[in-house]
């Protein structure tokens, strides 16, 4: 259990744990390269480890050192027939993507998960890639894992996913890598682009153009791969400091990949005052330092284009919502109830027992500005993002939060509370 208390404001100079998603492709990526993959920055979070776990099952050498994870890429071709089955944990990143390789794989794999990750939905990535050619069965007539997927003799088509999504993208994509022919995948609204940015620093045959992506007979060589801050970590306290006035907090190296940065357009619209600084580049992706003055926010009305710029980061910015003057509608934003868990219902539901005025819509949610944050404890759904939001619901609370079963923290975050301290503990 994590129990957060009111604090005045939000102080310092912080680091946020490397990018999630990027972490997942580097291991992914570099495992199905041609030479050795040195990735720094590296998420040491559950759900990358899971990545790492099931790429050893596949007969790919990993070691870490540390302040490096060194992948022995066995090129395209160089998988191996796992020996038992591989289990992706919470991870829909891992399980996706990874479906998408062994799509091009004639061994067999079966594919599993924790119970969040076997209720959410295959079907978005099996359908295509049984198009292409690969066998996926699975429970609930192929669309929930465990999954079961024998590839080979793929071909590559041009395919536009009905849903919103970078997981289903990529997989089509990587699958693409074992196709005859190219592989296009078309999307109306821009979603994550860190799978097409990375095979290009691997030398793959990929051109990106706005709402299209072309994929032709690659091959990868590993590289060294820096991955930046997790935007989606920072946002936590982003928010937080935006929120209460009088804080000022720098975070260090964050991605600033223009996929991704939802959280700061819509933080500033709200009247955040957001600075960035000492900007990088490494394999196509943007860094830089986040400068964050608190301040009085507004509600606004989040809905469209952006959403998928700033789908996890939802959870938070309802929270702050709910601190701000005047009402935040978040429409559009109904691949909310396909995540860890339906995170418009959990956030809906402990919002409301901290005394938060918020209503559920069918594809988002309504939040009432102004309210008193009472305090109490909340459940975490065993959902990582979940439990910080209401940990930063927690900094703004009149008496202390509670969050149980926050141990999920660690998917994303494994040193959250740390920061959490380091950022309030300036003698309030
Ligand atoms: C991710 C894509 C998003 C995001 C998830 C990570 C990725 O999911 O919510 O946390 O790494 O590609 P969808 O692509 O399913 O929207």
């Amino acid at each position: 259990m994590l129990k957060i208390n009111k604090v005045d404001k939000i102080k310092g100079r912080i680091r946020v744990p490397g990018d999630k998603s990027i972490s997942h492709r580097a291991v992914m990526l570099s495992g199905i390269s041609k030479g050795k993959g040195i990735i720094e920055g590296f998420l040491r979070g559950e759900d990358c480890y899971r990545t790492i776990a099931c790429f050893r099952g596949l007969g790919v050498e990993i070691e870490d050192r540390g302040s490096q994870i060194i992948v022995q890429g066995k090129g395209l071709q160089g998988l191996e027939e796992a020996k038992d089955v591989l289990d992706a944990g919470n991870s829909g990143t891992t399980m996706r993507l990874l479906s998408g390789i062994l799509a091009g794989q004639e061994f067999l794999t079966v594919v599993t998960g924790d119970d969040s990750l076997r209720k959410r939905p295959m079907d978005r990535i099996a359908v295509p890639l049984r198009k292409m050619g690969a066998m996926i069965e699975g429970r609930d007539r192929g669309s929930l894992a465990p999954l079961v997927i024998r590839g080979g003799g793929l071909q590559g088509m041009d395919y536009t996913p009905p849903v919103s999504s970078a997981q289903v993208k990529s997989a089509v994509l990587l699958a693409g890598l074992y196709a005859k022919g190219e592989t296009v995948v078309r999307e109306g609204v821009t979603t994550r682009d860190h799978t097409e940015r990375m095979l290009k620093a691997l030398g793959a045959n990929i051109t990106a153009e706005k709402g299209k992506v072309s994929l032709g007979k690659s091959q990868l060589e590993g590289t060294a791969i820096q991955v930046p801050g997790d935007i989606s970590s920072a946002a936590f306290f982003m928010a937080a400091a935006a929120a209460k006035p009088g804080s000022q907090l720098r975070i260090r190296g964050v991605g600033l990949n223009p996929t991704r940065t939802g959280i700061i357009d819509v933080l500033r619209e709200m009247g955040a005052a957001i600075e960035i600084d000492n900007i990088t580049e490494s394999g196509g992706e943007a860094a830089g330092d986040i400068i964050i003055q608190g301040k009085k926010l507004r509600g606004i009305h989040i809905t469209g284009e952006i959403i998928p710029r700033l789908i996890d980061e939802i959870p938070v910015i309802a929270v702050i919502a709910a601190m701000a003057e005047g009402k935040t509608t978040i429409t559009g934003a109904q691949e909310l109830k396909v995540k860890e868990s339906n995170r418009i219902t959990s956030m809906v539901t402990e919002m409301k027992k901290l005394g938060m005025k918020v209503e559920e819509l069918p594809d988002g949610m309504e939040i009432e500005g102004g309210s008193t944050i009472t305090g109490g404890r909340v459940k975490s759904y065993g959902d990582h993002r979940i439990a910080m939001a209401m940990a930063v619901a927690g900094l703004f609370a009149r008496d202390s939060v509670k969050i149980q079963n926050s141990a999920c923290i660690g998917v994303s975050f494994p040193d959250f509370e740390q920061t959490v301290k380091q950022v309030t503990s300036h003698g309030v």
